[in-house]
């Protein structure tokens, strides 16, 4: 059976092989995104008391913040087994119908990056989220015969990075929608410093302070600089983290004192230099700088938001005035 294919097919990438043994396994041990895990929680118990399957459970917000490590955690805080995959991975109605047949009454399924599944497979997906069962087509032209697949009670966990992109009818199908957070900076510290346990290597305050700061308000982008940090302290430094290793790691990564990357400035630059600030549009943009829209919308551009360096308008994005500042630029005549 070729389900290894699309069933966590991928290699794991050099993040996810450290995140095996830095994943929280329980929600007592999940830093931040309290609104998510105090609900979260409720619903759990509850499903468990009534011994029912959880109802489906959608996690959408930028990348880097945690979706998958909590549904593993969900997954252990039910006891059930979950599957996973992701939505380009399941091409045809016959891969999501071969993951579905692996799962038990309770166990979860996990798709990562929904929004991209194929529309075919979605409409699949829907009866087998409300109704626990599946219509579908099996062989080609005289040989085709339709079958009916029946499914235990199964929990669909959901990730994405756009709510927005799901279609209405998918949507409306998740009873459980969780919005993920950009990470308080003292969360980031507590996550960073549990990271050095786990690679049993000590930081101190400072540091651990400084790559909170600078990590973008995402767990995964302080993971990956602890690591590069890690390298530069023991080749450089006497092997602990201190405040010096930091600043030397970080301003060979060229990650600024706000935790902008060169991308980052390269967008706000763009911005100020090709269109007076603004507004330009986000296509312009990206043809300019050479990127795809989708990556400047879902990983550059929520951050630069929060955090007030561009403004969303009817007519375009436009830089505010702390752009002008933390780049060094002359402010504009109003
Ligand atoms: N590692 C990455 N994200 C985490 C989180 N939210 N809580 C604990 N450890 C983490």
């Amino acid at each position: 059976m070729d389900q290894e294919r699309f069933v966590s097919s991928e290699s794991l990438t050099e993040d996810e092989q450290h995140l095996t043994t830095l994943r929280p396994q329980l929600l007592k041990d999940y830093i931040g995104q309290a609104k998510a895990k105090n609900e979260l929680s409720v619903y759990i118990q509850a499903a468990l008391k009534r011994s029912e399957a959880l109802d489906h459970v959608l996690l959408y917000g930028p990348p880097g913040l945690g979706k998958t490590t909590l549904a593993l955690v969900i997954a252990n805080e039910l006891g059930v087994k979950i599957q996973t995959s992701s939505g380009p991975a399941i091409e045809r109605p016959g891969d999501l119908l071969a993951i579905l047949n692996e799962l038990n009454a309770g166990d979860i399924l996990f798709i990562d990056e929904i929004h991209r599944l194929p529309r075919i497979v979605e409409e699949v997906l829907y009866s087998a989220m409300e109704d626990y069962y599946v219509d579908i087509v099996i062989g080609q032209g005289s040989t085709s015969q339709p079958i009916h697949f029946e499914l235990p009670p199964f929990t669909l966990i959901g990730a994405t990075t756009r709510a927005g992109m799901l279609s209405q009818p998918l949507r409306d199908r998740f009873g459980i929608m969780a919005h993920m957070q950009y990470y308080e900076v003292e969360d980031l510290e507590m996550i960073v410093k549990r990271s050095a346990k786990v690679f049993q290597i000590a930081i101190d305050e400072q540091a651990s302070h400084e790559l909170a700061v600078r990590s973008r308000g995402t767990p995964r982008i302080a993971n990956r600089m602890l690591r590069r940090v890690r390298d530069f302290a023991q080749v450089h430094g006497d092997g602990n983290i201190h405040i010096k290793d930091t600043r030397g790691a970080l301003e060979v990564l060229q990650i600024d004192g706000l935790g902008l990357d060169p991308l980052d400035r390269k967008i706000l630059t763009t911005m100020i230099e090709f269109y007076g600030g603004g507004p330009v549009g986000i296509a312009t943009l990206a043809a300019n700088i050479g990127e795809d829209i989708i990556t400047l919308e879902d990983m550059y551009e929520p951050y630069l938001v929060q955090q007030g360096f561009i403004q969303r308008t009817p007519r375009g994005r436009m830089v505010t005035e702390l752009t002008y500042r933390h780049l060094n630029y002359p402010l504009k005549d109003q």
